[in-house]
């Protein structure tokens, strides 16, 4: 089938209290806050022209409902659903107006049991690229990627590269040739979402592009000062992967956030993915340093678009190395 998405969107967090959400995220971080309501926070960068890239939502308890993907036209929407509709998966369609700032959509459970959304529109809002003056924390500029834990990888690398017309950057294979985790992207980056084996489905964490390497120091000073100095959970350093200069948050839920800068061009379509071995240790920091056990070990809960319960878990397929990784 022939359809265009575009690139990776949206997430929508569920989180405990929006006010605590606020704090981190606005004040400290210095995400743009588009609109909230008593019910819900919508959160952008500065460069991003939709209506938000993050939407908290206040719930009884953290989760992720869903991850979100732009596709070009109607037309490419609907191929996309009669992908999964052939597939025998049920969708549930969201008519424009029963989402805020939101046009016609549609959910999926895709094959690893990740929630994920479709949708072309999105309302327009205003740049703030040139607005210096107002970027403060991190300077967050735009959204990056999703990273997922599944179960099998090698199933859902297929699904996306095959199903989803996705492209590989990266990956990381076992000696015996398993793909134990793969970069894959749409946009010409090098991903808008990386799959990890481990316990699944569950989304590892939500990557954010910020304007230069000096933004996440400042990050790291504006969130020591504020108090936040536990939430930094690995990093700064640099990705061999991908090559981006990074840093691991946990925001007041648990909900991890990267903080992300300086990958690569991926657009020319020949390009042959990059392998690393499981047991490089250069692939996941390239200076050499190791990540926290919660950093293996912790992701955010998934929900089910139909029921709203948390998806049930599976162990990874692949035999756990020691150290794992992911970026
Ligand atoms: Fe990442």
């Amino acid at each position: 089938m022939d359809f265009n998405i575009i690139r990776c969107a949206r997430a929508i967090l569920h989180v405990k209290d929006l006010d605590v959400s606020r704090q981190f995220y606005v004040d400290a971080l210095g995400f743009v806050e588009t609109e909230s309501d008593e019910e819900t926070i919508y959160l952008r960068g500065l460069e991003e022209r939709t209506h938000h890239s993050l939407m908290l939502k206040k719930a009884a308890s953290p989760a992720v409902e869903v991850l979100s993907y732009k596709v070009a036209t109607e037309r490419d929407l609907e191929q996309l659903a009669s992908l999964f509709t052939e597939k025998g998966t049920e969708i549930q369609w969201l008519d424009k107006g029963t989402q805020y700032a939101l046009g016609r959509a549609f959910r999926v459970q895709d094959i690893a049991g990740l929630p994920i959304e479709f949708f072309v529109e999105m309302n327009e809002v205003e740049r703030l690229l040139q607005r210096y003056d107002l970027y403060k924390g991190a300077r967050v500029q735009r959204i990056d990627h999703f990273n997922c834990m599944v179960a099998d990888v090698e199933e859902t690398y297929h699904f996306y590269r095959k199903s989803l017309h996705f492209s590989c950057s990266e990956y990381t294979d076992t000696k015996e040739g398993n793909i134990w985790a793969a970069w894959l992207h749409r946009k010409q980056t090098v991903h808008d979402v990386a799959f990890m084996n481990g316990l699944g489905p569950r989304l590892h964490h939500v990557g954010f592009h910020l304007p230069d390497p000096l933004a996440i120091i400042h990050a790291c000073d504006v969130l020591a000062s504020m108090g936040y100095g536990e939430s930094i959970e690995r990093g700064p350093g640099r990705h061999g992967l991908s090559n981006a200069f990074f840093l691991y948050l946990r925001d007041p839920d648990g909900h991890r956030i990267e903080l992300y800068h300086g990958d690569y061009l991926t657009s020319d379509s020949d390009l042959s993915p990059i392998r690393w071995d499981i047991n490089d240790p250069m692939r996941q920091t390239f200076w050499g340093h190791t990540a926290p056990d919660s950093w293996f070990q912790e992701a955010s809960d998934v929900l089910d678009i139909h029921t709203k319960e948390i998806v049930g878990q599976q162990k990874g397929k692949l035999k756990q190395h020691k150290p794992t990784f992911m970026i």
